[in-house]
């Protein structure tokens, strides 16, 4: 039986930051960004939007009458909860009409959160073929402004079913993972920006991304040449260029041709969109659906970091092509509509945080269905305006 993914949705908000601007204003080479770092727009992130619209907007496009009953259970993997006791995933529960019969829990392992959530699926599903399971990856990227990491923040949702018979990804039974306690990257519970030893958390990534892959390749007897892609954790695009880099020498030149074209396709939305730390490798796997040239049965790897650190790959077949071009649409429609931000603007949106204090939010200016109106009691106040 084949459990996988069965459909992905994706939501971010309509405002961006062009990072040629960024650059400009602050006095780096917009080549540094563009090409040395592989980002060229970043989203910014209203204050009333959290991970709870977010993902309720990307779960809203896999959730119809025809699965909602289905659903066991929800797995939100997040590193920007909300509260330190309740799940995120429940909020997402009422927002979705779920029903009550499920479990529903937040997981949190740095960016590596929703890999946690599509294995645990994957298992559930083997043993519960009827059932489906709804996981989440949905943050918000934040380092903070006039930072080396500035250029790397982003943020938004993917939601992904994962059911038997999937129409989109198959996925393989072999997967390969480490976890090592590092101080790559941190947020301790008093700050809302991440703190990160930037060059050592790419050497931790690189190295991570090395040993699992060699060791998947091992148990399975697969090598890179059974690739038609390989995808990876995108925190900024030329990351997941790096970790491929490191095994291109195993690829002949023609399997390295395609490779590094279909890594392409891969990073042309994580470009436009930032890092959406648990969503990121999802954002790119959709975005190689939609923009690279793949056939059915094509086998397609994927890299999963969170900093801390925990590191897995593993893999699935393509099952068709079809949802690849909905997937196409909507992003083109999506960034069409989105408004770019002044580098005061995002500034000023930026440090506009939540108080911690009871609170009525303007939401005129956000266009989302689901959105945050403010705090009453202590408690977040969330709308579906459909
Ligand atoms: N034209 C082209 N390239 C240029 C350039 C120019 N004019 N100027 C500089 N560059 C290149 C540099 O040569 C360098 O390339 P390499 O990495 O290939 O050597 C690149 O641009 C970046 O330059 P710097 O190293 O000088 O940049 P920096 O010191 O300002 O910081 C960073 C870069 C460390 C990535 C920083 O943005 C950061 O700390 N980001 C957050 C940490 C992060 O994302 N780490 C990734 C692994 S951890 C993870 O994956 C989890 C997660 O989501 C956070």
């Amino acid at each position: 039986m084949q459990v996988g993914i069965d459909k992905i949705g994706f939501y971010a908000p309509s405002q961006y930051l062009d990072l040629t601007e960024l650059a400009q204003a602050r006095g780096e080479d917009p080549n540094k960004y563009l090409i040395g770092i592989g980002q060229s727009e970043q989203v910014v992130i209203p204050v009333t939007q959290d991970v709870v619209t977010m993902a309720a907007s990307a779960a809203s496009q896999v959730i119809t009458d025809d699965n909602r009953e289905k659903i066991a259970m929800v797995i939100f993997g997040t590193e920007s909860g909300i509260d330190h006791s309740k799940s995120a995933a429940m909020y997402l529960k009422r927002l979705l009409h779920l029903p009550d019969q499920i479990r529903a829990i937040e997981v949190k392992q740095a960016c590596y959160g929703a890999t946690f959530g599509v294995q645990t699926a994957k298992d559930y599903v083997k043993a519960n073929p009827e059932k489906q399971v709804l996981v989440i990856g949905a943050d918000i990227a934040r380092y903070g402004l006039n930072t080396p990491g500035e250029v790397t923040q982003g943020g938004g949702a993917v939601a992904m079913t994962i059911a038997a018979a999937p129409q989109i990804l198959a996925l393989d039974d072999a997967t390969s993972f480490r976890s090592e306690d590092i101080m790559d990257f941190w947020r301790p519970l008093y700050r809302t920006e991440a703190l990160v030893d930037g060059r050592y958390s790419e050497n931790i990534y690189v190295d991570f991304f090395q040993a699992v892959f060699h060791d998947y390749c091992k148990t399975t007897g697969r090598t890179i040449a059974d690739f038609a892609a390989l995808t990876y954790h995108l925190p900024f695009t030329k990351m997941g260029l790096k970790g491929l880099r490191s095994v291109l020498p195993e690829a002949s030149d023609t399997q390295q041709t395609r490779l590094k074209a279909n890594f392409e396709a891969s990073r042309v939305y994580n470009r436009r969109v930032g890092n959406l730390y648990t969503g990121s490798l999802y954002l790119s796997l959709m975005s190689l659906l939609a923009n690279a040239a793949l056939a059915t049965g094509d086998r397609i790897g994927l890299f999963s970091y969170g900093s801390g650190a925990e590191g897995e790959f593993y893999s699935g077949t393509l099952v068709q092509s079809t949802p690849a071009l909905a997937a196409k649409q909507q992003f083109d429609a999506y960034f069409k509509k989105r408004t770019k931000l002044s580098v005061a603007e995002y500034e000023s949106c930026f440090k506009r945080q939540l108080p911690n204090h009871d609170v009525l939010l303007d939401t005129k200016a956000d266009d989302a269905r689901f959105v945050l109106t403010g705090i009453k009691h202590d408690q977040r106040q969330y709308v579906d305006r459909s």
